[in-house]
């Protein structure tokens, strides 16, 4: 299909959605609630006392779950710093007073199971999150405790299940306050937004469904704000790559100002391929929303386009969840626009059986 079509053309093509990740998009406010459970259920948590820092091990799609946590957590009253690991070093800080939750979706991801291995010789006080593999093994014969989490889905479409339990535990462990109870109240404001950006009416009126088609042929750059911003865009454009197969990047205020900005002043050609999508809210604060329009002015003769989407809800828990309901859809909007069946990620398959080999 010529991306002109793709533009104007408002009928999805759900048949290219082979392997079903609409429906499993449409599920997520469900899933959300479900993880509200599997987090307050029976599990034996490790003290809380004398603990100096909390680390999130974890990768891709089940890595994005420690940042969500670290951008959660200190609105929710942490007095300690969180710390993601992405990488086969467990940082030298951790010991027997660092609280460490080891998440992978599989299981088999092997820097995660590395790094929980180093965590296990220096006595931190591990949690771990999985729906099964070599992660929940090794975690069931050294009495470790393990939120079970249902499997069958791709890591990115569990963002719920990998990231509420860790919140909730922190919340049980009475490190956070008030935060599983904003997740509770957020469940009604997803099914809402599922409506408005659900593939059950992709008019003009769908934002995601519309900036999708905006995207066709376009390499989404997606800007966010320090702290929880700039999670969602992470997620944003991690979403593009796995979902779309597209490359996408992301970056964040103020930071970008001090590089990036002056990165578009040349390869017109290149920069004009590219399109911006700048995350905010409403209570942006005053000389973030001033960089934001500045950053704007100077460099929007030079892309090929520049979207703002501002997040909605009434605490950060909603405005985030919100953006990476508004993501997901996109991304896989995109997808099924320019006939990709979203779930596939045969690249990382490949990778993935090229390192084990
Ligand atoms: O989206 C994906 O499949 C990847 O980003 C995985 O999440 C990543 O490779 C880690 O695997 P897992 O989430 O099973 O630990």
């Amino acid at each position: 299909m010529a991306a002109d079509q793709n533009k104007s053309d408002s009928s999805l093509p759900t048949e290219v959605d082979k392997s079903g990740m609409l429906e499993v998009l449409e599920k997520f406010p469900g899933q959300v609630a479900e993880a509200i459970d599997i987090g307050q259920s029976e599990l034996q948590l490790p003290s809380a006392e004398g603990l100096r820092a909390v680390v999130v091990l974890g990768m891709g799609g089940s890595g994005i779950s420690g940042d969500v946590v670290a951008a959660l957590s200190a609105d929710a009253g942490l007095k300690l710093p969180v710390v993601t690991c992405k990488g086969y070093d467990l940082p030298k800080f951790v010991d027997s007073d660092t609280l460490v939750f080891a998440v992978s979706y599989s299981g088999n991801t092997e820097e995660t199971l590395d790094t929980a291995g180093q965590a296990m010789e220096r006595g931190a006080r591990i949690v771990a999150v999985s729906s099964g593999g070599r992660l929940t093994e090794i975690t069931e014969s050294n009495s470790i405790p393990t939120f079970h989490i249902p499997g069958g889905l791709q890591p990115r479409a569990a963002l719920g299940y990998l990231a509420v339990p860790i919140m909730s535990a922190l919340d049980r462990m009475g490190m956070v306050s008030g935060v599983v109870d904003r997740f509770r109240a957020a469940c009604p404001m997803l099914e809402a937004r599922l409506i408005e950006y659900g593939p059950g009416a992709t008019g003009d009126d769908n934002g995601p469904f519309r900036l999708a088609r905006e995207l066709v042929d376009f390499v989404p750059i997606v800007y966010g704000a320090e702290g929880y911003l700039a999670v969602a865009a992470s997620r944003w454009k991690a979403q593009f790559n796995e979902m779309a197969k597209v490359p996408a990047f992301h970056n964040y205020f103020p930071e970008l100002n001090h590089n990036e900005t002056v990165g578009w002043e040349n390869l017109a050609d290149v920069c004009r391929r590219c399109h911006v999508i700048a995350l905010g809210e409403p209570a942006l604060p005053a000389r973030i929303e001033k960089r934001v329009k500045i950053t704007i002015d100077l460099i929007q003769g030079s892309v090929g386009g520049v979207t703002r989407i501002c997040a909605r809800g009434s605490n950060t828990v909603e405005r985030l969840l919100d953006l990476v309901y508004f993501g997901d859809f996109t991304s896989v909007y995109l997808a099924l626009v320019t006939g990709q069946d979203p779930t596939p990620i045969a690249r990382i398959d490949e990778f993935k059986k090229r390192m084990a080999g």
